[in-house]
């Protein structure tokens, strides 16, 4: 295979007050396109904090030294917290501050947005902000965006536009509206946000939430503020995200970002960079305290999961190396050493034998037999498995360059099946594929059918610039033929999906409950093993561990449900008793 394309690493522009790109060197991307005097919405003098923001605003031209620059640039991303970090000589210590300001953040896309908005509230909290769930109350709003289809991209400016109204109305006793784009779109579009939207003060990519304390200060000034360098080694490791939620009985630990596989259909590799792994040590740190916590569920968390490597120390580059999955290559020359994914699921799954395990998204190139043999001998690693199989048909799957044919991801689900007999499935595809035909789509179909998925994750292509796919490939499936092949792709997912989940009806499975149901104020929802919803009425039951006590599921607990009816996305069924994950009876 050849060489992947390198995203655009370390390279941003820099705006001078007078509006020229300078270069592309690495400096931090301060975009300053405002005239600092004048309010960034309505070009009005300012008013309040004038003074202030004039000797801010002085200061700020009178800037960062060409020393500064070079100084962060070459410093090494990663801090200790316990470090105390020397503001940029252009900003006082106290123009960091929050001063109790308050953050209204609002999340799209995928799960990774979600902690990556845990740790750009983690980083704000520690700097004096508030939060706030009222958006009539924020000071400061901030959008958590996701690049990964067309639509997503779309639901963002339409959210913005709402946004600008507000901005515009906001009465002027109050302290100025800022606005943010947060993640891959700010990655994505860069400055274009900026200048299409001008009332977006605030841009930060996904390796630069760090910066949020100083663009947000910058942003009080009136200017528009922008960091988008993507970093070969954040992986903000020493931040704990805060968990919204505080009655949760699961949370995600991220353990690597970004990916260097590119797939040719992909932005990803472009807005969150190189793949990067988080010290084994920080995660089982955080794991500890979770569990500490009364947590009964972990997810490890990152682009590729399973191509986990943590390089952090040297004696790690001369750990065993594991091979790829059979049948499978990488876009990638391959990599060397590094404590790799079956290790850290060992200890991970050592820290609490009461605490779920699972992991997503992982890229089935990167299952060796000793992270299958783990997940079938240990009991809380949940015996489920996503699979992202993108298409059913060789001839596609090359034109993604997902580096494995039909049969080698047939064989490795045979593979997987045997090894973990009972493991649940799931799976992403993609509808619409440039250059595939009726044949080609044929063939997912009847891989759908194959494989008989318990949750597949179906979408129709959308073409992203900078990817390989649309500099070489002709998006040449018309809209409706796309979405007419995405229904079929889900009318069959469904079809198989409820003739695998019935398997599982008048079997007795181990679920954690999380809560009452949505639907009924008389039903309990939990989560099997395979990470199915599984309904089942309110009743009190024995508890194994105090023979003769009638007790009430509460969220966190484990109990043994009996299943009694099944659908493609849910079990339904009534509960026996309570119990523990180590002493579960499960029978399948
Ligand atoms: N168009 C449609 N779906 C995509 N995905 C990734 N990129 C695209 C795209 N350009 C899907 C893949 C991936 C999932 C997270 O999103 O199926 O596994
Ligand atoms: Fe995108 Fe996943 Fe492929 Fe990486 S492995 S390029 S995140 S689809």
């Amino acid at each position: 295979m050849t060489r992947p394309e390198v995203p655009a690493e370390r390279k941003s522009l820099v705006y001078q007050p007078s509006g020229g790109p300078v270069s592309g060197v690495d400096l931090p991307a301060e975009l300053r396109l405002r005239d600092p005097g004048h309010c960034c919405c309505c070009g009005s003098p300012e008013r309040q904090e004038d003074g202030a923001r004039k000797d801010f605003s002085s200061r700020l031209a009178t800037g960062p030294t060409f020393q500064h620059f070079l100084k962060s640039a070459s410093a090494p991303q990663e801090k200790l917290s316990s470090e105390v970090e020397d503001p940029p000589p252009y900003l006082m210590m106290d123009e960091l501050l929050g001063r109790e300001r308050k953050v209204y953040l609002e999340t799209y896309g995928c799960q990774m947005n979600v902690n990556d908005t845990e740790i750009a509230w983690s980083i704000l909290q520690k700097s004096g902000y508030l939060r706030t769930s009222n958006l009539q109350e924020a000071d400061v709003i901030l959008l958590v965006t996701c690049s990964i289809r067309e639509k997503a991209e779309q639901t963002i400016w339409n959210r913005l536009h709402q946004l600008k109204a507000l901005k515009t109305r906001r009465p002027r006793s109050r302290v100025p509206l800022r606005i943010g784009i947060l993640g891959c779109m700010a990655e994505r579009l860069k400055e274009e946000i900026l200048n299409r939207e001008k009332m977006v003060d605030v841009l930060a990519g996904p390796d630069a939430y760090r910066d949020l304390p100083r663009l947000l200060a910058v942003a009080e000034s009136g200017q528009q503020a922008a960091n988008v360098l993507l970093s070969l080694d954040e992986t903000y490791a020493d931040v704990m995200p805060v968990q919204t939620s505080p009655s949760a009985t699961s949370a995600f630990v991220s353990i690597m970002r970004g990916c260097d596989n590119m797939c040719s259909y992909c932005i990803v590799p472009f807005t969150r960079g190189r793949e990067r792994s988080r010290p084994v040590a920080s995660i089982l740190e955080e794991v500890k305290k979770l569990s500490e916590q009364g947590l009964k569920e972990v997810t490890l968390l990152g682009q590729n999961v399973n191509s986990f490597r943590d390089n952090s120390e040297v004696q790690f580059n001369n750990a065993v190396s594991t091979n790829l999955s059979r049948g499978f290559a990488t876009n990638y020359k391959a990599k060397q050493g590094g404590l790799r994914f079956a290790h850290l699921l060992d200890q991970v799954s050592r820290v609490d034998p009461e605490m779920r395990i699972r992991f997503t998204s992982p890229h089935p190139k990167d299952f060796p037999d000793e992270v299958l043999q783990l997940i079938h001998e240990r009991d809380n690693i949940c015996k489920q498995i996503h699979l992202p199989a993108q298409s059913g048909s060789s001839r596609v799957l090359e034109a993604m360059r997902r580096g494995y044919s039909r049969e080698a991801y047939v064989e490795l689900v045979h593979h997987i099946k045997e090894s973990i007999p009972g493991v649940s499935l799931s799976s992403d595809f993609i509808a619409g594929f440039c250059g595939e035909t009726e044949e080609d789509h044929v063939q997912t179909v009847s891989l759908l059918r194959e494989v008989q998925y318990n949750m597949g994750f179906l979408f129709a292509y959308s073409m992203r610039q900078k990817t390989r796919a649309y500099h070489r490939l002709k998006d040449d499936v018309p809209e409706e033929v796309k979405l007419r092949r995405l229904e079929e792709l889900i009318t069959v997912f469904r079809e198989e999906a409820t003739k695998a989940n019935q398997m599982s009806v008048g079997c007795t499975q181990l679920v954690l409950v999380e809560g009452l149901s949505k639907r009924s104020a008389t039903d309990l929802c939990g989560r099997n093993d395979g990470n199915l919803k599984v309904i089942f009425p309110d009743a009190d039951m024995e508890d194994v561990n105090n023979p003769g006590l009638r007790v009430r599921a509460q969220p966190g607990d484990y109990v043994l449900v009996k299943i009694t009816s099944a659908s493609s996305q849910t079990l339904r069924g009534h509960v026996l008793c309570r119990t523990t994950l180590k002493d579960s009876s499960a029978n399948c």
